[in-house]
């Protein structure tokens, strides 16, 4: 089955967990890897991978996405909140609500992505001790992520939808 990886990454976070999907599923059915592109919607299914930006994905995902006819798809993304898996959840409800058809989603995988450190400075000015100290552990906790767990278990769930799926391609 032909698939696609398309990602919006601006710091690189995204693009590393494309690469893993990338890693998992064989070469010679990919007919496109990039960032969010009208070539990519040829695609039987697309592995579509997506920045957080206020609690949904970025503006080029949520153009992309209204573009989805039948394809099938499955939602990859980081955010740079990461200690609550309802988090997660709440925001690929979000992103799948872009969808024409959300019933086509037929996997997902999200992680802690790591902010620049403009994003540490503003925190450390904040008057709110109780809040500052919990924005700056949180920052801190995701300074390494994606790692290489992260990318595994982002593996993990591309074969296990893959396999749920009936048509089972993945290495
Ligand atoms: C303008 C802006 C808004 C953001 N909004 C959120 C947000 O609402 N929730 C969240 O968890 N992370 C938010 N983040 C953090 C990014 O989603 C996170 O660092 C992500 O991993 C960046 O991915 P990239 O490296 O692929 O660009 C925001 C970052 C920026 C720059």
């Amino acid at each position: 089955m032909r698939y696609a990886i398309v990602y919006s990454s601006v710091t690189g976070n995204t693009l590393r967990l494309a690469n893993a999907i990338k890693e998992a599923l064989p070469e010679e059915s990919c007919v496109y890897f990039g960032e969010p592109s009208d070539e990519a919607l040829g695609a039987e299914r697309i592995y579509v991978g997506f920045w957080t930006d206020k609690g949904t994905c970025d503006a080029k995902t949520s153009s992309f996405l209204s573009k989805i006819t039948s394809q099938k798809i499955f939602l990859f993304g980081t955010a740079g909140f990461g200690g609550s898996p309802s988090y997660f959840d709440q925001i690929l409800t979000a992103v799948s609500e872009k969808l024409n058809t959300p019933d086509c989603v037929f996997g997902s995988y999200m992680c802690q992505g790591k902010m620049p450190d403009a994003v540490r400075r503003r925190y450390e000015g904040m008057e709110d001790p109780i809040r500052r100290k919990m924005l700056l552990d949180n920052f801190d906790a995701a300074r390494v992520h994606p790692d290489e767990a992260d990318c595994k278990r982002c593996q993990e769930a591309v074969r296990a939808a893959d396999e749920n799926s009936g048509v089972a391609e993945s290495k």
